[in-house]
């Protein structure tokens, strides 16, 4: 059956970038019988200078009925004088509340031709490998009561919440066991057990379900405490699964670990295993337009969606190969290239990535 892409270039270097990924999936199709049929929609800031919206209803609704979603990048200066509802991040947050996209998966993969990348030193990072699942559309990013209220006494007082239920802990983590059958059985739960009740029922709740995974080890860590050991030993990690801001936290420290914010890609699932793919980076309004932005974290998106939401596998070893294989040609955008090197441009490594297919 065809299965049906959202492409979504948003704004800044996001259309360079995804028009990368749209002549892969292009010559996936034509030359290696991959059913798929895209369409592509307004998202960001293109939208809100189309229509006045950063998510369009058309464009949600396109999603909804799409089967996966590839997203370039969103925001910029342009638009920060707009209030928050109005700004193009606004736009990825309604995808993902529209969607339900509760699942955040954030590969940090350090490849081995990228290793000086790292500020770390090599042997502790080289062939660094993780995979952080993140708790996306709850936790205390969306817990009520939240705001700031002024008390009788004239001072004020921020307030956030705090706050998960049994099924929605039991839904990611088994996204994250799942993950962890397809990788190497290893799972770390992070958590704040010994201070948050809400993840103390967190710890709960993982040692519940870790119950239908016999094959996967489990093991628990505080988050200060996984805080230090990304930093001080990362390899001991393969699978990591926590709360919304646990991860987002540690999924950026992880991210830097390799280095390189062009080569990182990111997937969000539902229940329905309807997802976004995105590369992790923002839209880079310092360079968009230039032709100069990494494709690659796009491109690497679009394999985790063959993976994850499409069901092709095949393609997205194709893909992934490919990456590996202009690395070791040499080739390089400026964002990875070492000093006095010479960098290609987004069009060059594009290609490059389509010849070694
Ligand atoms: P950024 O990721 O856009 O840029 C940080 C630095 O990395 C910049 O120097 C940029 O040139 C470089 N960079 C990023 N992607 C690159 C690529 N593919 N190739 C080469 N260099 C690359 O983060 P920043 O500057 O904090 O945010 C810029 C805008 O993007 C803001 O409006 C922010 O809100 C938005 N943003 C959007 C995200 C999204 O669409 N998912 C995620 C993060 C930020
Ligand atoms: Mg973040």
């Amino acid at each position: 059956m065809t299965k049906k892409i959202l492409i979504l270039p948003g704004d800044g270097i996001g259309p360079e970038i995804v028009a990368e990924a749209v002549k892969l999936l292009d010559c996936l199709r034509a030359d290696f019988g991959l059913a798929v049929e895209t369409e592509t929609a307004l998202v960001g800031g293109a939208a809100y200078d189309d229509c006045g919206l950063p998510l369009p209803e058309s464009t949600l609704d396109l999603a909804k009925s799409a089967d996966a979603v590839l997203l370039g990048a969103v925001g910029g200066p342009k638009w920060e004088p707009l209030e928050i509802a109005l700004r193009p991040e606004k736009g990825l947050l309604g995808l993902r509340a529209g969607l339900g996209l509760f699942a955040n998966l954030r590969p940090a993969i350090l490849y081995p031709q990228l290793a000086e990348a790292s500020t770390l030193k090599p042997e502790v990072v080289a062939g660094l490998d993780i995979m952080i699942v993140r708790e996306l559309t709850g936790g205390i990013y969306f817990g009520q009561p939240r705001g700031v209220e002024t008390l009788a006494s004239g001072e004020r007082r921020g307030i956030n919440t705090l706050v998960y239920t049994e099924s929605e802990i039991e839904r990611i983590c088994r996204v994250a066991f799942d993950t962890a059958m397809r990788r190497n059985r290893r799972l770390c739960s992070v958590d704040k057990a010994n201070v948050l009740e809400c993840t103390e029922l967190w710890r709960e709740v993982a040692i519940r379900v870790g119950r239908d995974y016999p094959e996967v080890e489990l093991s628990h860590m505080y988050v200060d405490n996984a805080a230090m050991q990304l930093v001080r030993a990362p390899k001991q990690f393969d699978v990591m699964v926590t709360t919304n801001m646990f991860g987002d936290i540690l999924s950026d420290a992880a991210a830097m670990l390799t280095g390189s914010i062009g080569m990182l890609p990111s997937a969000s699932l539902n229940a329905e295993n309807q997802g976004m793919y995105e590369p992790i980076h923002g839209s880079a309004p310092d360079i968009a337009g230039q032709g100069v932005a990494n494709p690659l974290a796009t491109i690497l998106s679009v394999a985790m969606m063959l993976r994850y939401s499409l069901s092709a596998p095949e393609h997205a070893d194709r893909i992934e190969q490919a990456v590996s294989k202009v690395l070791n040609q040499g080739l390089r955008t400026g964002d990875i290239a070492a000093p006095g090197t010479t960098a290609v441009g987004t069009a060059a490594m594009g290609d490059a990535v389509l010849e070694a297919i």
